[in-house]
């Protein structure tokens, strides 16, 4: 049998808007991400994933598509699509778009024109049911004849009505649309919300947001939205090379996702699980363990445009960057596929201090502006020390930057060999090279994660102590310094070290 390219593939996540800005309205742009393909051909990842950079009046960042075969002319054009595919297949990079198939935008021409059919349309003086939107108030709105309709999302964000038939064709063609053009693969946005319970039952309580990913709820993960992907598979399928697809379906547990990728369905699903566990041995241990044995193929994950970057989620300044060099090191040594999301080899922090004028967030005014948002993860890269945008552009950023990002910027980190890029990079490189074995435990202390994958072996000092063990001999990779005393190596606290032996 082959090996499919993306069982192992690590895939680096593109926010387009936050990339780098090539025609200088502040704004990320395709042409700004084609000229920084050769970047990221040196980091060493396999593959690319756009976020939406199709025709939409950005209501949610592009997750509110007008037009899913049009490039926003914010981003570009169709050809500076293809252009940036052509590029980086010269590369050695897959190309990886986004597919949002929940909602359109209230700009689609279905909603525009009426065609109540393919949204969930109810009419009626009281509110259908409880449903809460993720981003805050009640999950329906009415038009301006006074219908209801349904939004799991922003209120510009109508979901669609996947029973019927003609938003099933709708799918299929716009999948074969980017095939065409010559992409490798989608990611599946909201891929476990398209089927709702029958009857949209109520829920019986409104806090659902706490729900999401760790309860059952009647508009999310129902099995009905299984057939579908079978349906988009034979699409996939029926292209030469290894066509895949990524789901973001947030289940109560690895058992769920795994259904998602059984052989006739999606090829991987984000490991929330393992984004979400704490910075311990114990939960770390447990997700990779359940991981594993669900039989699926494996993905791990540690940050997206969605969630508060990993830096600051393990504690911040010098820790949380200590953790993140483990953390990194720690993926990259698992079984399966990897996902990066820009600037995390950067070692980025969430900025937490953005003035409320600026956040673009849906979430920040639907939460009456109690909850600022995804912003802060969302921060334009900084790609060289100094400049209006440092290096994002030749504008003022749409996001500003924070000034301490300087001594972050790409350019600055690529002649220091301790920084956070060079270990991605050394990873990376590490990673191609070795010839992984099968993976396995091995014996140590409860704060302490070690396992090998046959010759190679990994392990992770997650405690607050030093660890010491024998010393295996000429190390490959180390998160941070450690000691040699005596035949032992004392591992410190939030380090890790690969070897071969
Ligand atoms: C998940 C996306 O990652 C997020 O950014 C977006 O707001 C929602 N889906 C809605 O499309």
């Amino acid at each position: 049998m082959t090996h499919e390219w993306w069982r192992d593939a690590v895939i680096y996540q593109v926010y387009v808007r936050s990339f780098a800005d090539g025609d200088g309205d502040g704004v990320g742009d395709l042409p700004g991400v084609r000229s920084r393909l050769p970047y990221l051909a040196t980091l060493g990842v396999d593959a690319v994933w756009l976020t939406p950079f199709y025709a939409s009046p950005m209501a949610d960042g592009g997750y509110d598509v007008a037009d899913y075969r049009a490039v926003d002319p914010l981003f570009g054009s169709l050809s500076d699509a293809e252009g940036l595919i052509a590029d980086a297949h010269a590369l050695g990079l897959r190309v990886i778009v986004d597919i949002v198939p929940n909602h359109t935008s209230d700009r689609h021409e279905w909603f525009q024109a009426g065609l109540r059919d393919r949204y969930h349309f109810r009419t009626g003086e009281a509110i259908p049911n409880d449903w809460q939107s993720i981003f805050g108030g009640p999950a329906w709105s009415r038009t301006a004849d006074g219908d209801w309709y349904l939004h799991l999302f922003a209120p510009e964000q109508p979901d669609l009505n996947w029973d019927n038939a003609d938003v099933r064709a709708e799918f299929l063609d716009i999948l074969r649309f980017w095939l065409d053009l010559g992409v490798d693969g989608f990611r599946v946005d909201v891929a476990h919300g398209m089927v709702k319970a029958a009857g949209l039952p109520d829920v019986g309580r409104l806090d659902q947001n706490a729900m999401l990913g760790t309860d059952p709820l009647p508009y999310f993960d129902q099995d009905g939205v299984h057939e579908i992907y079978r349906s988009w598979r034979q699409v996939l399928d029926s292209y030469p090379d290894d066509r895949m697809a990524v789901a973001e379906a947030w289940t109560p547990s690895t058992e769920r996702t795994a259904r998602y990728l059984r052989p006739d369905e999606l090829h991987q699903a984000f490991n929330f699980h393992f984004l979400k566990a704490d910075w311990a041995a114990a939960p770390l241990r447990t997700v990779i363990d359940d991981t594993l044995a669900a039989g699926a193929p494996a993905t791990w994950v540690l940050s997206n445009h969605d969630v508060v970057r990993h830096v600051t989620r393990y504690g911040g300044g010098e820790v949380g960057r200590r953790r993140a060099r483990a953390a990194a090191m720690l993926m990259l040594a698992l079984p399966g596929s990897a996902y990066v999301y820009q600037g995390e080899e950067l070692g980025l922090p969430e900025v937490l201090n953005l003035p409320d004028e600026v956040l673009a967030d849906p979430v920040w005014e639907r939460s009456g502006r109690t909850d600022r948002g995804r912003d802060g993860c969302r921060v334009p890269l900084p790609w060289t020390s100094t400049g209006p945008s440092l290096g994002f552009g030749p504008s003022r950023p749409w996001l500003p930057q924070p000034e301490a990002w300087a001594k972050l910027a790409v350019s600055e980190q690529e002649t220091s060999p301790e920084s956070m890029l060079s270990l991605y990079r050394a990873a990376l490189r590490a990673r191609r090279r070795l010839a992984f074995g099968e993976f396995a435990w091995e014996g140590a202390e409860p704060d302490v994660l070690a396992f090998r994958r046959g010759a190679f072996h990994c392990v992770v000092n997650l405690g607050e102590s030093v660890v010491r063990m024998a010393d295996p001999g000429p190390v490959l990779l180390a998160s941070s310094y450690y000691g040699l005393e005596q035949g032992e190596v004392l591992l410190p606290p939030d380090t890790v070290l690969w070897w071969e032996a």
